[in-house]
Protein backbone atom coordinates (compact mmCIF):
# COMPACT_ATOMS: atom_id res chain seq x y z
CA UNK A 1 0.00 0.00 0.00
CA UNK A 2 2.75 2.90 1.28
CA UNK A 3 4.86 1.45 -1.65
CA UNK A 4 1.99 2.08 -3.85
CA UNK A 5 1.85 5.59 -2.80
CA UNK A 6 5.22 5.95 -3.08
CA UNK A 7 5.15 4.72 -6.05
CA UNK A 8 2.59 6.77 -7.44
CA UNK A 9 3.98 9.84 -5.82
CA UNK A 10 7.42 9.34 -7.50
CA UNK A 11 5.55 9.03 -10.71
CA UNK A 12 3.61 11.94 -10.33
CA UNK A 13 6.84 14.13 -9.05
CA UNK A 14 8.64 12.96 -12.08
CA UNK A 15 5.59 13.65 -14.86
CA UNK A 16 5.21 16.92 -13.17
CA UNK A 17 8.67 17.54 -13.39
CA UNK A 18 8.65 17.09 -16.95
CA UNK A 19 5.80 18.85 -17.17
CA UNK A 20 8.06 21.41 -15.84
CA UNK A 21 10.74 21.19 -18.36
CA UNK A 22 8.81 21.26 -21.26
CA UNK A 23 6.98 24.23 -20.23
CA UNK A 24 3.80 25.02 -21.39
CA UNK A 25 2.31 22.48 -23.76
CA UNK A 26 2.91 19.29 -23.73
CA UNK A 27 2.23 18.69 -27.46
CA UNK A 28 1.91 14.89 -26.93
CA UNK A 29 -1.79 13.85 -25.94
CA UNK A 30 -2.59 11.04 -23.47
CA UNK A 31 -4.78 8.16 -24.55
CA UNK A 32 -7.93 7.35 -22.34
CA UNK A 33 -10.36 4.50 -23.00
CA UNK A 34 -13.56 4.01 -21.62
CA UNK A 35 -16.88 1.63 -21.86
CA UNK A 36 -20.22 3.32 -22.33
CA UNK A 37 -21.89 2.99 -19.35
CA UNK A 38 -18.63 2.86 -17.90
CA UNK A 39 -16.36 5.54 -15.75
CA UNK A 40 -12.82 6.89 -16.65
CA UNK A 41 -10.46 9.37 -14.87
CA UNK A 42 -8.73 12.28 -16.13
CA UNK A 43 -5.56 12.50 -14.29
CA UNK A 44 -3.57 16.26 -14.66
CA UNK A 45 0.20 15.57 -14.24
CA UNK A 46 1.44 18.20 -12.05
CA UNK A 47 4.27 18.22 -9.26
CA UNK A 48 2.04 17.54 -6.25
CA UNK A 49 5.22 19.30 -4.00
CA UNK A 50 3.43 22.34 -5.30
CA UNK A 51 0.19 24.08 -4.28
CA UNK A 52 -2.43 24.42 -7.13
CA UNK A 53 -4.04 27.34 -7.26
CA UNK A 54 -6.52 26.04 -9.72
CA UNK A 55 -6.83 22.89 -12.18
CA UNK A 56 -9.86 21.68 -14.45
CA UNK A 57 -10.74 19.59 -17.66
CA UNK A 58 -11.99 21.26 -20.61
CA UNK A 59 -13.27 20.07 -23.57
CA UNK A 60 -13.72 22.16 -26.76
CA UNK A 61 -13.82 25.35 -24.62
CA UNK A 62 -16.67 24.08 -22.42
CA UNK A 63 -15.67 23.99 -18.57
CA UNK A 64 -16.27 20.43 -17.63
CA UNK A 65 -15.11 19.99 -13.79
CA UNK A 66 -12.20 21.19 -11.86
CA UNK A 67 -10.90 22.90 -9.07
CA UNK A 68 -10.38 26.57 -7.89
CA UNK A 69 -9.82 28.27 -4.77
CA UNK A 70 -13.44 30.77 -5.77
CA UNK A 71 -14.69 27.66 -6.86
CA UNK A 72 -16.73 26.68 -9.82
CA UNK A 73 -19.96 25.47 -11.27
CA UNK A 74 -19.77 22.14 -13.36
CA UNK A 75 -22.94 23.15 -14.86
CA UNK A 76 -23.89 19.78 -17.20
CA UNK A 77 -21.57 17.78 -15.69
CA UNK A 78 -22.74 18.06 -12.40
CA UNK A 79 -23.64 14.59 -12.09
CA UNK A 80 -21.40 12.50 -13.61
CA UNK A 81 -17.85 13.96 -12.59
CA UNK A 82 -16.24 14.56 -9.27
CA UNK A 83 -13.40 16.20 -8.62
CA UNK A 84 -10.02 14.26 -6.63
CA UNK A 85 -8.21 18.30 -5.40
CA UNK A 86 -5.45 16.35 -3.76
CA UNK A 87 -4.75 13.56 -7.00
CA UNK A 88 -5.36 17.12 -9.30
CA UNK A 89 -8.20 14.28 -11.10
CA UNK A 90 -11.34 14.45 -12.32
CA UNK A 91 -13.82 10.78 -12.73
CA UNK A 92 -16.10 10.99 -15.13
CA UNK A 93 -19.38 8.12 -15.32
CA UNK A 94 -21.51 7.35 -16.97
CA UNK A 95 -20.07 7.48 -20.11
CA UNK A 96 -21.76 8.05 -23.72
CA UNK A 97 -20.64 7.74 -27.29
CA UNK A 98 -20.68 11.47 -27.89
CA UNK A 99 -18.31 11.98 -24.54
CA UNK A 100 -15.17 11.07 -27.11
CA UNK A 101 -12.58 13.39 -28.08
CA UNK A 102 -10.05 15.71 -27.25
CA UNK A 103 -9.70 17.13 -23.64
CA UNK A 104 -7.95 19.33 -22.31
CA UNK A 105 -6.46 19.67 -18.75
CA UNK A 106 -5.25 23.46 -17.28
CA UNK A 107 -3.60 24.10 -14.37
CA UNK A 108 -1.77 27.04 -12.42
CA UNK A 109 0.88 26.89 -9.33
CA UNK A 110 0.30 29.36 -6.45
CA UNK A 111 2.87 31.48 -7.08
CA UNK A 112 3.83 31.21 -10.34
CA UNK A 113 2.98 32.76 -13.50
CA UNK A 114 2.99 29.84 -16.15
CA UNK A 115 -0.18 28.13 -17.16
CA UNK A 116 0.57 24.60 -17.81
CA UNK A 117 -1.99 22.45 -20.32
CA UNK A 118 -1.99 18.43 -21.29
CA UNK A 119 -4.20 16.98 -23.81
CA UNK A 120 -6.20 13.79 -23.06
CA UNK A 121 -7.77 11.53 -26.21
CA UNK A 122 -11.14 9.87 -25.30
CA UNK A 123 -11.74 7.26 -26.73
CA UNK A 124 -14.93 5.57 -26.29
CA UNK A 125 -15.43 1.67 -26.84
CA UNK A 126 -18.83 -0.14 -27.04
CA UNK A 127 -18.40 -3.08 -24.69
CA UNK A 128 -18.82 -6.21 -26.82
CA UNK A 129 -21.82 -6.88 -24.65
CA UNK A 130 -23.84 -10.33 -25.98
CA UNK A 131 -27.46 -9.41 -27.38
CA UNK A 132 -29.77 -10.28 -24.33
CA UNK A 133 -32.44 -12.99 -25.17
CA UNK A 134 -36.10 -13.13 -23.21
CA UNK A 135 -38.33 -16.20 -24.05
CA UNK A 136 -42.18 -16.04 -23.21
CA UNK A 137 -44.57 -19.01 -24.36
CA UNK A 138 -48.09 -18.81 -23.82
CA UNK A 139 -49.75 -22.48 -24.82
CA UNK A 140 -48.49 -23.32 -27.90
CA UNK A 141 -46.93 -19.89 -28.76
CA UNK A 142 -43.61 -18.58 -28.12
CA UNK A 143 -42.24 -14.93 -28.86
CA UNK A 144 -38.28 -14.72 -28.28
CA UNK A 145 -37.06 -11.32 -28.13
CA UNK A 146 -33.29 -9.76 -28.90
CA UNK A 147 -32.20 -7.09 -27.76
CA UNK A 148 -28.99 -5.34 -28.63
CA UNK A 149 -26.76 -2.32 -27.71
CA UNK A 150 -24.79 -1.10 -30.38
CA UNK A 151 -22.60 1.84 -31.67
CA UNK A 152 -23.21 1.37 -35.28
CA UNK A 153 -26.96 1.44 -36.98
CA UNK A 154 -28.85 -0.95 -39.36
CA UNK A 155 -26.92 -3.96 -37.81
CA UNK A 156 -28.64 -7.35 -38.51
CA UNK A 157 -29.92 -9.53 -36.07
CA UNK A 158 -29.53 -13.53 -36.97
CA UNK A 159 -31.53 -15.98 -35.52
CA UNK A 160 -29.85 -19.46 -35.51
CA UNK A 161 -31.61 -22.80 -34.79
CA UNK A 162 -30.11 -25.90 -33.40
CA UNK A 163 -31.21 -28.07 -35.26
CA UNK A 164 -31.61 -26.19 -37.93
CA UNK A 165 -35.76 -25.05 -38.17
CA UNK A 166 -37.37 -24.31 -41.62
CA UNK A 167 -37.76 -20.74 -40.76
CA UNK A 168 -40.56 -19.63 -43.81
CA UNK A 169 -43.44 -20.01 -40.69
CA UNK A 170 -41.68 -17.73 -38.63
CA UNK A 171 -42.84 -14.18 -37.92
CA UNK A 172 -39.75 -11.26 -37.02
CA UNK A 173 -39.96 -8.23 -36.47
CA UNK A 174 -36.92 -5.92 -35.71
CA UNK A 175 -36.66 -2.38 -34.97
CA UNK A 176 -33.38 -0.26 -34.62
CA UNK A 177 -33.69 2.85 -33.29
CA UNK A 178 -31.47 5.82 -31.17
CA UNK A 179 -31.52 5.00 -26.96
CA UNK A 180 -30.66 8.59 -26.19
CA UNK A 181 -29.27 7.78 -22.66
CA UNK A 182 -26.18 6.32 -24.26
CA UNK A 183 -26.46 7.43 -28.01
CA UNK A 184 -26.49 4.33 -29.04
CA UNK A 185 -28.46 2.16 -31.46
CA UNK A 186 -30.95 -0.12 -29.73
CA UNK A 187 -31.73 -3.55 -32.19
CA UNK A 188 -35.27 -5.18 -30.64
CA UNK A 189 -36.00 -8.29 -33.06
CA UNK A 190 -39.08 -10.70 -31.92
CA UNK A 191 -39.63 -14.25 -33.13
CA UNK A 192 -43.28 -15.36 -32.89
CA UNK A 193 -43.00 -19.36 -33.14
CA UNK A 194 -46.34 -21.62 -33.36
CA UNK A 195 -45.00 -24.84 -31.93
CA UNK A 196 -48.17 -26.74 -32.48
CA UNK A 197 -46.21 -28.56 -35.23
CA UNK A 198 -42.52 -28.15 -34.14
CA UNK A 199 -40.13 -30.22 -31.39
CA UNK A 200 -38.21 -28.28 -28.79
CA UNK A 201 -35.11 -26.68 -30.52
CA UNK A 202 -32.74 -24.07 -29.59
CA UNK A 203 -32.01 -20.53 -30.57
CA UNK A 204 -29.69 -17.86 -30.46
CA UNK A 205 -29.52 -14.70 -31.78
CA UNK A 206 -26.19 -12.28 -33.32
CA UNK A 207 -25.23 -9.08 -33.52
CA UNK A 208 -22.01 -8.64 -35.98
CA UNK A 209 -20.10 -11.60 -33.92
CA UNK A 210 -21.93 -11.15 -30.69
CA UNK A 211 -23.35 -14.31 -29.86
CA UNK A 212 -26.17 -14.77 -27.35
CA UNK A 213 -26.62 -18.49 -25.56
CA UNK A 214 -29.10 -20.49 -26.65
CA UNK A 215 -32.63 -21.20 -25.23
CA UNK A 216 -34.49 -24.08 -25.51
CA UNK A 217 -38.19 -22.89 -27.23
CA UNK A 218 -41.35 -25.33 -28.16
CA UNK A 219 -40.60 -27.53 -24.92
CA UNK A 220 -44.10 -29.61 -24.54
CA UNK A 221 -45.48 -27.24 -21.58
CA UNK A 222 -48.86 -28.24 -20.13
CA UNK A 223 -51.55 -26.31 -20.57
CA UNK A 224 -52.38 -23.22 -18.93
CA UNK A 225 -56.38 -24.38 -19.12
CA UNK A 226 -55.79 -27.51 -18.58
CA UNK A 227 -53.57 -26.92 -15.59
CA UNK A 228 -55.78 -26.36 -12.18
CA UNK A 229 -57.33 -29.51 -13.41
CA UNK A 230 -54.64 -31.64 -13.15
CA UNK A 231 -54.34 -30.29 -9.56
CA UNK A 232 -57.74 -30.84 -8.87
CA UNK A 233 -57.61 -34.36 -10.24
CA UNK A 234 -54.32 -35.59 -8.32
CA UNK A 235 -55.44 -34.11 -5.21
CA UNK A 236 -58.92 -35.99 -5.62
CA UNK A 237 -56.63 -39.20 -5.92
CA UNK A 238 -54.93 -38.60 -3.36
CA UNK A 239 -57.47 -38.34 -0.86
CA UNK A 240 -59.49 -41.52 -2.52
CA UNK A 241 -56.37 -43.33 -1.85
CA UNK A 242 -55.85 -42.12 1.71
CA UNK A 243 -59.74 -43.00 2.15
CA UNK A 244 -59.38 -46.48 0.58
CA UNK A 245 -56.19 -47.27 2.94
CA UNK A 246 -57.78 -45.90 6.27
CA UNK A 247 -60.70 -48.12 5.67
CA UNK A 248 -58.37 -51.54 4.72
CA UNK A 249 -56.71 -50.95 8.18
CA UNK A 250 -59.42 -49.90 9.90
CA UNK A 251 -61.21 -53.72 8.30
CA UNK A 252 -58.20 -55.13 8.72
CA UNK A 253 -57.95 -53.62 12.65
CA UNK A 254 -61.88 -54.98 13.13
CA UNK A 255 -61.26 -58.52 11.85
CA UNK A 256 -58.40 -59.18 13.65
CA UNK A 257 -60.34 -57.44 16.99
CA UNK A 258 -62.92 -60.19 16.19
CA UNK A 259 -61.05 -63.11 15.77
CA UNK A 260 -59.27 -62.46 18.77
CA UNK A 261 -62.30 -62.59 20.60
CA UNK A 262 -64.15 -65.44 19.11
CA UNK A 263 -60.95 -67.58 19.94
CA UNK A 264 -61.50 -66.00 23.44
CA UNK A 265 -65.09 -67.27 23.65
CA UNK A 266 -63.86 -70.70 22.05
CA UNK A 267 -61.61 -71.07 24.35
CA UNK A 268 -63.41 -70.09 28.21
CA UNK A 269 -65.62 -73.48 27.52
CA UNK A 270 -62.50 -75.74 27.77
CA UNK A 271 -60.79 -73.59 30.41
CA UNK A 272 -63.95 -75.01 32.55
CA UNK A 273 -63.68 -77.86 31.46
CA UNK A 274 -60.51 -78.63 32.51
CA UNK A 275 -60.72 -77.39 35.79
C1 LIG B 1 -28.53 16.50 -11.52
O1 LIG B 1 -29.31 15.71 -10.62
C2 LIG B 1 -30.32 16.46 -9.96
C3 LIG B 1 -30.98 15.54 -8.94
O2 LIG B 1 -31.15 14.25 -9.45
C4 LIG B 1 -31.31 17.00 -10.99
O3 LIG B 1 -32.30 17.75 -10.36
C5 LIG B 1 -30.57 17.88 -12.00
O4 LIG B 1 -31.45 18.30 -13.02
C6 LIG B 1 -29.41 17.11 -12.61
N1 LIG B 1 -28.65 18.02 -13.44
C7 LIG B 1 -28.31 17.72 -14.71
C8 LIG B 1 -27.53 18.78 -15.42
O5 LIG B 1 -28.61 16.67 -15.25
C1 LIG C 1 -8.61 11.53 -3.73
O1 LIG C 1 -7.89 10.36 -4.04
C2 LIG C 1 -7.20 9.80 -2.92
C3 LIG C 1 -6.39 8.62 -3.41
O2 LIG C 1 -7.03 7.90 -4.42
C4 LIG C 1 -8.25 9.39 -1.89
O3 LIG C 1 -7.59 8.85 -0.77
C5 LIG C 1 -9.06 10.59 -1.50
O4 LIG C 1 -10.09 10.19 -0.60
C6 LIG C 1 -9.68 11.24 -2.70
N1 LIG C 1 -10.37 12.44 -2.33
C7 LIG C 1 -11.61 12.73 -2.75
C8 LIG C 1 -12.17 14.03 -2.28
O5 LIG C 1 -12.25 11.97 -3.46
C1 LIG D 1 -7.68 9.85 -30.54
O1 LIG D 1 -7.65 8.43 -30.43
C2 LIG D 1 -8.30 7.77 -31.48
C3 LIG D 1 -8.30 6.28 -31.17
O2 LIG D 1 -7.03 5.84 -30.78
C4 LIG D 1 -7.61 8.08 -32.79
O3 LIG D 1 -8.29 7.42 -33.85
C5 LIG D 1 -7.65 9.58 -33.02
O4 LIG D 1 -6.95 9.90 -34.20
C6 LIG D 1 -7.04 10.30 -31.85
N1 LIG D 1 -7.21 11.73 -32.04
C7 LIG D 1 -6.21 12.58 -31.99
C8 LIG D 1 -6.56 14.01 -32.27
O5 LIG D 1 -5.07 12.24 -31.73
C1 LIG E 1 -32.18 -8.87 -20.24
O1 LIG E 1 -33.48 -8.34 -20.34
C2 LIG E 1 -34.27 -8.54 -19.18
C3 LIG E 1 -35.67 -8.04 -19.46
O2 LIG E 1 -35.65 -6.85 -20.18
C4 LIG E 1 -33.62 -7.81 -18.01
O3 LIG E 1 -34.36 -8.03 -16.84
C5 LIG E 1 -32.21 -8.35 -17.81
O4 LIG E 1 -31.55 -7.63 -16.81
C6 LIG E 1 -31.41 -8.22 -19.10
N1 LIG E 1 -30.12 -8.87 -18.91
C7 LIG E 1 -28.98 -8.29 -19.28
C8 LIG E 1 -27.74 -9.09 -19.06
O5 LIG E 1 -28.95 -7.18 -19.77
C1 LIG F 1 -40.12 -24.52 -45.53
O1 LIG F 1 -41.56 -24.65 -45.54
C2 LIG F 1 -42.20 -24.11 -46.72
C3 LIG F 1 -43.69 -24.19 -46.55
O2 LIG F 1 -44.08 -24.89 -45.43
C4 LIG F 1 -41.70 -24.90 -47.94
O3 LIG F 1 -42.29 -24.37 -49.12
C5 LIG F 1 -40.18 -24.80 -48.02
O4 LIG F 1 -39.71 -25.62 -49.10
C6 LIG F 1 -39.54 -25.27 -46.72
N1 LIG F 1 -38.09 -25.04 -46.81
C7 LIG F 1 -37.22 -25.95 -46.42
C8 LIG F 1 -35.78 -25.55 -46.55
O5 LIG F 1 -37.52 -27.02 -45.97
C1 LIG G 1 -43.32 -4.62 -34.33
O1 LIG G 1 -42.84 -4.09 -33.10
C2 LIG G 1 -43.20 -2.74 -32.89
C3 LIG G 1 -42.53 -2.26 -31.64
O2 LIG G 1 -42.44 -3.26 -30.68
C4 LIG G 1 -44.74 -2.63 -32.83
O3 LIG G 1 -45.11 -1.29 -32.66
C5 LIG G 1 -45.32 -3.16 -34.13
O4 LIG G 1 -46.72 -3.15 -34.05
C6 LIG G 1 -44.83 -4.57 -34.39
N1 LIG G 1 -45.30 -5.00 -35.71
C7 LIG G 1 -45.86 -6.18 -35.93
C8 LIG G 1 -46.24 -6.49 -37.33
O5 LIG G 1 -46.03 -6.98 -35.01
C1 LIG H 1 -50.43 -22.79 -35.24
O1 LIG H 1 -50.32 -23.68 -36.34
C2 LIG H 1 -51.41 -24.58 -36.44
C3 LIG H 1 -51.14 -25.51 -37.61
O2 LIG H 1 -49.79 -25.77 -37.75
C4 LIG H 1 -52.70 -23.82 -36.64
O3 LIG H 1 -53.80 -24.72 -36.68
C5 LIG H 1 -52.90 -22.84 -35.48
O4 LIG H 1 -54.04 -22.03 -35.74
C6 LIG H 1 -51.68 -21.94 -35.36
N1 LIG H 1 -51.85 -21.09 -34.19
C7 LIG H 1 -51.71 -19.78 -34.23
C8 LIG H 1 -52.02 -19.04 -32.97
O5 LIG H 1 -51.41 -19.18 -35.27
C1 LIG I 1 -29.95 -26.61 -26.28
O1 LIG I 1 -29.53 -25.80 -25.20
C2 LIG I 1 -29.29 -26.50 -24.00
C3 LIG I 1 -28.91 -25.51 -22.93
O2 LIG I 1 -29.57 -24.30 -23.09
C4 LIG I 1 -28.18 -27.54 -24.22
O3 LIG I 1 -28.00 -28.29 -23.05
C5 LIG I 1 -28.56 -28.43 -25.37
O4 LIG I 1 -27.46 -29.31 -25.65
C6 LIG I 1 -28.86 -27.64 -26.61
N1 LIG I 1 -29.32 -28.52 -27.68
C7 LIG I 1 -28.85 -28.45 -28.93
C8 LIG I 1 -29.48 -29.36 -29.93
O5 LIG I 1 -27.96 -27.67 -29.25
Amino acid sequence: MFQRHMHQACLALLLGWMVLLESKDLSDTTPLVGPVGGEVTFQCLFDLGSSLEWFYIQRRYNFINGYHIKGIDPKEYTNRTEVNRTQGSVRMWDLQLSDKGMYECKMKYIGKDDILEMKINLTIIANNRVPNVTVTCVSSLCWVTCSYLGDYPHKEVQWSTFPHQNESQWKVNSSDEMDTAYQMYSLVSTVKINCSSMMKFNLSCGVGGAVSEQHTVCVALPDPTTHPLIVVSLVVVLFVICVICIAAFMIKKYRSLRHTNDMEKEEMPEREQLT
